[in-house]
């Protein structure tokens, strides 16, 4: 990847702002500061800066991200919210709660942001700034914490400049956060759960709703004998078909996910065929999974079969779900 970005840091202002807006349409990675931690933002909509932000994060997995809007009108475009949403939403939006709900039937949030789940997760950050640079886009934006995979989220400009520069577009420098942990993640499932602890503490949450919220369970999607990590639920992406990785050829009525410009022997007998980068490229490739996995499942092809990924840069993440793909649904 390009890591000779220059990287500037700008003190927060209108000019730094509209600076940040215009970087963010044209696809670029913009640090600023939300109430709870710095975000690294991209264009929710854009699947390639989105790959480029996984990039540079250097995740080695594509956990789903949130998409931070201006407000609940805004939410509601990308989300269906139900009353305990609703709820949730009127008492502490703008604020550090984010909520997890269905996408709507037209959202526009990449695939690759929600990880191709059909949840997506949604927060109106408090911070004026963050506010400033939502309302000057005007879409959403999802956001990670501003840190390198594995590192604390930062809380200070000057802590994301030492993990990212050179990896990004822009900095925009708000000061020091105030809250300082991330917000608190509420699934809005048929029964609301926290899926992750953070700056709105529980039992506010549980005032407003008059229940207790429930425990993600402990076991789901835990192929690795490790405990849930926090904040992610249960289920990843898999298709209804069968997925076959590292096809070296493929059989009659499979449908064929392809990488690069290679040939594989049975292609002419295939029910379908989608390239995830012709020219080999890990990031238009990342850009693509989801997307093409969904489309390839409505197939109803005997089995997807899937050409190896080389393991570098993105390839990591991208394996890494192919194999969940793989495993089948929980
Ligand atoms: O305070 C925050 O939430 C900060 C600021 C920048 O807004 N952001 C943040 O993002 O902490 P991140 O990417 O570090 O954490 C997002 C969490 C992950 O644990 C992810 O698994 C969970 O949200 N998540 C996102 N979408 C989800 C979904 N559809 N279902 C379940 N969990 C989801
Ligand atoms: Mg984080």
């Amino acid at each position: 990847m390009n890591l000779d970005l220059i990287t500037p840091i700008l003190p927060a202002n209108e000019a730094a702002v509209a600076s940040a807006a215009r970087c963010l349409a044209e696809g670029g990675l913009v640090a600023f500061p939300t109430e709870t931690v710095y975000g690294l933002g991209a264009d929710a909509a854009n699947p390639v800066a989105i790959a480029r932000l996984y990039q540079a994060k250097g995740r080695p997995s594509f956990n789903p991200l949130i998409a931070h809007v201006g407000d609940l009108q805004a939410g509601m475009r990308i989300a269906r919210f139900d009353a305990t949403a609703t709820a949730l939403a009127e008492a502490f939006w703008p604020g550090p709660l984010t909520l997890v709900l269905p996408k709507t039937r037209d959202c526009l949030v990449a695939d690759l942001a929600t990880a191709g789940l059909d949840t997506v997760a949604v927060r109106v950050p408090a911070h004026p700034v963050a506010r400033a640079i939502l309302r000057a886009f005007g879409g959403p934006v999802v956001a990670p914490s501003a840190n390198l995979s594995g590192h604390v989220s930062p809380t200070t400009a000057q802590h994301v400049h030492s993990d990212l520069v050179g990896r990004i577009d822009l900095i925009v420098d708000g000061g020091a956060v105030a809250v300082g942990v991330e917000s608190t993640i509420v699934g809005c499932f048929d029964a609301p759960m926290l899926l992750r602890p953070g700056g709105l503490p529980r039992d506010e949450i549980e005032r407003v709703l008059s229940r207790a919220l429930v425990q993600p369970p402990q076991d789901a999607d835990n192929d690795g004998g490790q405990p849930l990590a926090p904040g992610m639920l249960a289920s990843h992406y898999a298709p209804r078909t069968p997925v076959r990785l590292n096809a070296e050829r493929i059989e009659a009525g499979e449908a064929l996910l392809a990488f690069g410009p290679g040939i594989v022997a049975g292609v002419d007998t295939s029910n379908a065929v989608m390239n995830l980068s012709a020219r080999g490229d890990l990031n238009e490739a990342a850009a693509n999974l989801f997307g093409y996995l969904r489309a390839l499942d409505n197939r109803k092809a005997r089995a997807i079969a899937v050409m190896p990924v080389p393991h570098h840069g993105l390839g990591e993440a991208i394996n890494d779900r192919l194999r969940r793909a793989a495993m089948g649904r929980d």
